[in-house]
């Protein structure tokens, strides 16, 4: 065993040394003992760096693509599963190959310094190495094409919900338009089970840059494209959360664009349409904070069922306290939070395009106050 440490420090020693020639015998395994040890520090600093984290995060919201919960990201992760095996293999191979060969033929103290034999053109082993790889790369390709064709030309069950997503800087606008449904950053779709199937069908357009869909364990990314509408669908299998972001760089918050799917049993599901079909909220304790809303420029960027706002740039306000986030994910949605918000939405996501309104602090405690019965 001690030998055996020993042998491999030196052999560490040789290749952390192979540009210094003058090195002697003792001094090469000095600094192999070196190398190991400094080896040995970043692993356990690696290991408990990935097992921190891990203990930190809720494991039901991570968005793992090997987790799949949905029918499309289940056949894409059974595919990477199928070409993570083989190039794993092809990995082991290789990598043994090589370690074998550099610690059985390393440099030792008392070679010769001639060159060994060398071996060119053998038929046999070279149809090998081009046959063999490219009956690989066939499979592969094979295998993916299957895939896509399965994910991307699936039959639309007449049972489907449609969804329209449309990527903006940086939100997500939801529209059901068979439901006259309009909505923001999180999507709610049902639960779907081999005897009653209820996919979502999603349309996905751009209002500005390019942005990607993406709900790991639901479905693939698909990128919303100006001028053009791409399409997806995902059929989660359990109630839950999952979540997901924009996958393509879209301008300074791209990364506080994040998307909440929240799938229901078909009975919640219901409620939650019934809740969204539902006018915006009136009561009339609030209407100082309403004509707020009304008679500032909050009107210009957003929409607001049964008021004069309607603007399509931001988020549709109508039913604002039924979602769990403010600034699509960026924080959670709480009157304090909302307040801080509309006051300085820049603290929360920088270089966001909603302005700070400059509200006095009586007209912004009023329209707080009437935004936060939008249930
Ligand atoms: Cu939208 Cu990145």
């Amino acid at each position: 065993m001690r030998t055996g440490l020993r042998r491999l420090q030196t052999s560490i020693g040789y290749s952390v040394t192979t540009a210094m020639p003058g090195l002697k015998g003792p001094e090469v395994e000095a600094r192999g003992r070196n190398a190991w040890w400094k080896l040995r520090v970043l692993v356990l600093i690696l290991a408990g760096l990935s097992l921190s984290a891990a203990s930190a995060a809720d494991r039901s919201l991570v968005p793992s693509m090997f987790r799949p919960e949905s029918t499309p990201a289940q056949s894409i992760s059974q595919l990477s599963l199928f070409t993570l095996a083989i190039t794993g293999a092809i990995f082991a191979v290789v990598f043994g190959l090589i370690a074998y060969a550099a610690i059985r033929f390393r440099r030792r103290a008392n070679d010769d310094g001639r060159e060994p034999a060398q071996v060119y053109g053998s038929n046999p082993v070279e149809a090998a190495w081009t046959i063999l790889p490219l009956l690989i790369v066939v499979v592969l390709a094979l295998a993916t094409a299957r895939v896509i064709q399965e994910v991307q030309n699936a039959p639309r069950p007449t049972s489907a919900l449609d969804v329209q997503v449309v990527g903006h800087q940086w939100w997500w606008e939801i529209r059901y338009p068979k439901l006259g449904i309009l909505t923001a950053n999180e999507l709610h779709v049902p639960v779907s089970n081999p005897r009653n199937r209820a996919p979502t069908f999603i349309e996905l357009r751009s209002a500005d840059v390019a942005h990607s869909f993406w709900v790991p364990r639901l479905a693939g990314k698909t990128d919303l494209i100006p001028n053009r509408v791409n399409h997806m669908w995902l059929e989660p299998t359990r109630p839950g959360l999952f979540v997901g972001q924009c996958a393509e760089y879209c301008g300074t918050q791209h990364a506080k664009m994040l998307l909440r799917v929240y799938a229901h049993t078909p009975e919640d599901f219901e409620r939650w349409v019934k809740d969204q079909q539902a006018i915006g909220a009136s009561d009339p304790a609030v209407a100082a904070g309403r004509l707020v809303f009304e008679r500032t420029a909050c009107i210009n960027c957003h929409s607001l069922n049964g008021t004069v706002g309607n603007g399509r740039f931001g988020p549709d306000l109508s039913h604002l306290m039924s979602r769990e986030t403010l600034g699509s994910g960026a924080l959670k949605n709480s009157p304090e939070n909302l307040q801080a918000w509309i006051k300085s939405p820049n603290q929360f996501k920088p270089g966001v395009l909603m302005p700070a309104m400059n509200l006095s602090s009586t007209e912004l405690e009023q329209l707080v106050a009437y935004l936060t019965t939008l249930k």
